[in-house]
């Protein structure tokens, strides 16, 4: 098959069917089944290697919490506060996929020579998981108020970890902080 097929195919799926999973399906189907070529070996090899564990964080986990925060809270506008929380069945089921998104994400964290060899990693990692199919689950319901209180938790998870892991993100801001990260490291 050719490139130029591939990207007709491509297209024409995408114009023809909404942006649904199934379509996703048929283009990877399309990506793996024949749109290939020379390049084939050498991307398989790049997605083989792990990114760094600060790439993966900044460009990864910190994108993907970013994608789920912007649709809680308030903010203040022109016309004063303004809700952030989903409106439309849309809205709530773009909340849901980028909480669901990060509570798979975290499953890599857990991958052996991914997180950190150290007891108190995994839990770290379930906490996130938690808040982050929490926050899914509240989105489901459509309910604001869960989801603004697993979003919330989903961030204490971040910091938590950091404070065991990552000291010089997130150093302890007062007493009570210190007593969360020596209680983190036990
Ligand atoms: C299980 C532990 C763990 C959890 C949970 C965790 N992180 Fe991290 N994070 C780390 C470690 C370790 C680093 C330091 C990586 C390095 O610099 O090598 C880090 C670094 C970062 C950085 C800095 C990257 C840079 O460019 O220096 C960001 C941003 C970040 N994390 C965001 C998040 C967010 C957002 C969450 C929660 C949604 C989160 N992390 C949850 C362990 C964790």
């Amino acid at each position: 098959m050719t490139g130029s097929t591939c990207r007709a195919m491509a297209n024409a799926l995408m114009s023809s069917t909404r942006a649904s999973a199934f379509a996703l399906a048929l283009l990877a189907g399309v990506a793996t089944t024949g749109c290939g070529g020379a390049g084939d070996e050498a991307n398989n090899q790049a997605e083989a290697a792990p990114i760094p564990m600060q790439e993966f964080m900044a460009h990864v986990i910190n994108y993907s919490a970013a994608n789920l925060w912007k649709w809680q809270g308030w903010t203040q506008g022109p016309a004063g506060e303004q809700s952030l929380f989903p409106k439309t069945d849309e809205e709530w089921e773009m909340a849901e996929g980028a909480a669901l998104t990060l509570s798979e994400l975290s499953n890599l964290l857990l991958l052996p020579g991914r997180g950190l060899d150290d007891p108190n990693w995994r839990p770290r990692v379930l906490a996130m998981r938690k808040a982050a199919g929490d926050a899914a689950a509240a989105a489901e319901r459509h309910n604001p108020d869960a989801l603004f209180e697993a979003a919330g938790r989903l961030q204490e998870s971040c910091a938590a970890c950091h404070y065991a892991f990552a000291p010089h993100l997130e150093p302890p801001p007062s007493d009570a902080g210190g007593a969360a990260a020596q209680a983190n490291k036990q």
